[in-house]
């Protein structure tokens, strides 16, 4: 079960002006449970004026780096964002659970791969941790990046991006495309959208040899670039997408494909459920005026592990062990998991008296 832990930050980095990176002291004794995969993500927890805010970011570093670092880009109205920009500073200490999220493939030596990553912004993060160990790991395989900003100005990892390029010559491709600014051709100017998208796979990429993709940005980014491969004949499988959201954003701006679990319907006035965390038995009563399994479970005081309450990054993961509950949304658990009992306590309500859900399973 995914954890925090009170880590020291190490190091903080100004990659633009609005973004810092960040990486955290690990003590030996942690090393194990902070081992994590290129394109994980940790949630990071603090007290901002009496308020517990938990958010969600991808680490930046490869594994091979033996550094957790992860960027945080200031957002407009963002509290955490912004706290993370102007306030915290290096010594400081922070709640950091142990890393998650499943936005990678294997890796292996001798595997011989082109991946094609699109990435705009911020989501650039886990593209980054996961182009590097690409290179380090796969000798043979080839990335194409393509990368959009407002203007040059904003390209988080700027630097770092030219130097892969420039010490992979052979096996790194790089486009930027910029919204604000004109880089010299039309074919980078501009959103990446569907349009964009066609052209890139008509003039730069051929997806036949296209083996796995990584989007990592908005959601209209996401979805104009899925449905484009998807159209080229990229299976959908090796289509992988990492969405982010925060609980105040509405559900519109979520991707569209809720999976199995969110179509059952009709929840009981009021369930019993029988909350088992860390071995520890609590029972909460779970009614109908709209609270979930997990705030019902935080109401009671237990100490139940969540970050976006928003049916995104799995946090909240449970196994229900007796009865049954239905889920408003659901964008993590994959249909497996859903069959096997695991639901999103986060967007869990009880629909039969009697509900037993294990977080330690
Ligand atoms: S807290 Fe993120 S999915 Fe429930």
């Amino acid at each position: 079960m995914a954890k925090f832990h009170k880590l020291t930050v190490k190091n903080i980095r100004p990659e633009t002006d609005e973004c810092v990176s960040i990486a955290f002291h690990v003590p030996e004794e942690l090393k194990p449970e902070f081992e994590f995969t290129q394109g994980q993500y940790v949630t990071l927890r603090t007290d901002i004026n009496g308020e517990d805010i938990r958010r969600s970011y991808s680490i930046c570093a490869a594994p091979h780096e033996g550094e957790l670092r992860v960027a945080v880009k200031k957002v407009p109205q963002g509290k955490f964002s912004t706290f993370a920009n102007e306030v915290l500073a290096e010594g400081d200490e922070m709640q950091v659970m142990t890393p998650q999220g499943r936005f990678f493939t294997e890796l292996k030596e001798n595997q011989q791969k082109h991946y094609v990553a699109f990435a705009a912004g911020s989501g650039i993060t886990p593209v980054m941790s996961i182009m590097k160990s690409v290179l380090k790991v796969e000798p043979q395989s080839n990335f194409t990046l393509f990368y959009g900003n407002k203007d040059a100005q904003h390209i988080i990892f700027k630097e770092q991006i030219e130097d892969l390029k420039n010490v992979h010559m052979q096996r790194v491709r790089v486009h930027h495309v910029l919204s604000r600014e004109n880089p010299g051709a039309d074919l980078f100017h501009g959103r990446i959208d569907e349009e964009k998208c066609n052209s890139f796979c008509n003039l730069l990429l051929n997806p036949q040899n296209i083996d796995e993709v990584f989007l990592c940005g908005p959601e209209p980014m996401i979805k104009a670039a899925s449905n484009v491969l998807e159209d080229k004949g990229v299976p959908t499988v090796n289509i992988h997408y990492e969405l982010f959201t925060s609980p105040n954003q509405p559900s519109a701006k979520q991707h569209a494909t809720a999976k199995k679990g969110a179509e059952v319907k009709g929840s009981v006035e009021e369930g019993r459920v029988k909350v088992i965390l860390d071995g520890e038995e609590t029972n909460i009563t779970v009614g109908t005026d709209g609270d979930n399994i997990l705030d019902a479970a935080l109401k009671a005081g237990t100490d139940v592990p969540f970050a976006c309450k928003g049916a995104v990054c799995m946090t909240c993961k449970a196994k229900v062990l007796k009865g049954d509950v239905k889920m408003d949304k659901n964008y993590a658990l994959l249909d497996e998991e859903v069959n096997q009992g695991y639901v999103l306590t986060c967007q869990a309500h009880p629909t039969t008296d009697e509900v037993v859900v294990s977080f330690d399973d």
